[in-house]
């Protein structure tokens, strides 16, 4: 019998998440991965009474990882969650029992179970997902879920695939310390772009300074017209939008004609019940012309393969830093969680189990 820990959603989010959203149950992973020779055996039967066929692929592609990092993402909040069930989210971890030929004991991998301290996977069939991890060279296993995971890839096809950055563009991000605008900053520097960033504390904007952006700024001391009037003189010519609401509304009208928006996130609406009344938008756009991209990373999840040699070797060339914030214990998802939209973290939020 193999015993998880696991973080279940008790009631569904109402304004800012808060700790009695939630429940740390122990759950018995039942049938273990033991017994799967007994499951087989009752599968079997089942078939043949019933006129199913054999689907022995499901059995036997089985794996049981222990999670050493977890993620704790924005996207958490907003997506669909199902009370009483475990928290949804990925890690990544080491394989204690396999019945899967492409996972071996002691592998490193990717899992997709849920705030959770062990799970039992498959790479088929399953509602749980385990996925080889993106080759790390001599990074932190952690990295799988920043830099070279979903946040990495997010910068990756969602700046240099779909904004199309070239030499000598004006290029601002918000959210700009965090997993994904760190990472989109960097970039724009590597592609030879001028950079504008906004960050929510002076330890954040002197990081961001140490990268190499060229203008940084902190929104909760400098508004953005008055920043922007100062740092962006020809104007802005992607605008990789992290934060949403009232910061893009102030935004918009310092593009450039034919600019390239990237909707990636609205960290700033996420926890408003009504929807925020503010001034269209879509005037600008029209005015403007820009073009907008609503961009979603797991629609491009065959195609990260591709992006993680130039990244690892921007890594290993210095061009390309991360951080990351490591929150110490199962015990304090949530407080991890939380500290997402009080801007606690510097680069990626991750949980150390
Ligand atoms: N489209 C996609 O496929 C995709 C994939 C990944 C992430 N995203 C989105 O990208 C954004 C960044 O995600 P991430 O994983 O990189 O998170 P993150 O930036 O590492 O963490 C969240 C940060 O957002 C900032 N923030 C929180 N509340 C804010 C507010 N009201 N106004 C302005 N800033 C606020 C905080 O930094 P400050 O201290 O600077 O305020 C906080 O540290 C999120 O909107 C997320 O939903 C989208």
């Amino acid at each position: 019998m193999v015993k998880s820990k696991v973080w279940t959603l008790k009631q569904q989010f109402d304004g800012q998440p808060k700790s009695s959203d939630f429940e740390l149950v122990d759950e018995d992973l039942i049938p273990s991965i033991g017994s799967l020779e007994w499951k087989l055996l009752v599968y079997f039967q089942y078939c043949s009474e019933s006129g199913y066929e054999y689907n022995t692929q499901f059995y036997f592609s089985e794996v049981l990882v222990e999670a050493e990092y977890l993620s704790v993402d924005p996207y958490m909040r907003v997506y669909k969650k199902e009370t009483g069930k475990p928290m949804i989210g990925s890690g990544v971890g080491k394989v204690l029992k396999s019945a899967n030929t492409s996972y071996k004991e002691g592998q490193k991998v990717f899992v997709n179970a849920g705030w959770r301290t062990h799970a039992i996977v498959s790479d088929k069939h399953s509602p749980y997902e385990v996925r080889h991890l993106p080759p790390l060279g001599d990074l932190p296993l952690s990295a799988g879920l920043g830099v070279m995971g979903m946040p990495g890839m997010t910068a990756y096809f969602g700046f240099i695939d779909t904004c199309k950055p070239k030499i000598g563009e004006t290029v601002l991000v918000n959210g700009a310390a965090g997993a994904v605008g760190s990472v989109v900053g960097q970039l724009a520097k590597i592609k030879g772009c001028t950079v504008i960033g906004f960050a929510g504390s002076k330890e954040k904007c002197d990081w961001l300074t140490s990268l190499g952006f060229d203008h940084v700024f902190n929104y909760k001391e400098t508004d953005v017209k008055t920043a922007l009037n100062k740092s962006a003189p020809k104007g802005v010519d992607i605008y990789f939008d992290n934060v949403g609401g009232q910061f893009t509304v102030d935004a918009l009208p310092y593009m450039n004609t034919f600019g390239r928006v990237l909707v990636c996130g609205a960290i700033s609406t996420y926890h408003d019940g009504s929807p925020m009344l503010m001034p269209n938008p879509f005037m600008f756009i029209l005015q403007k012309k820009l073009t907008v991209y609503g961009f979603i990373v797991t629609d491009v999840l065959n195609r990260w393969n591709e992006a993680f040699p130039e990244m690892l070797l921007w890594i290993q060339q210095g061009k390309l830093k991360f951080r990351e914030t490591v929150t110490e214990g199962f015990d304090k998802m949530p407080e991890a969680f939380f500290s997402l939209f009080s801007g606690g973290n510097i680069g990626k939020a991750v949980v150390k189990v």
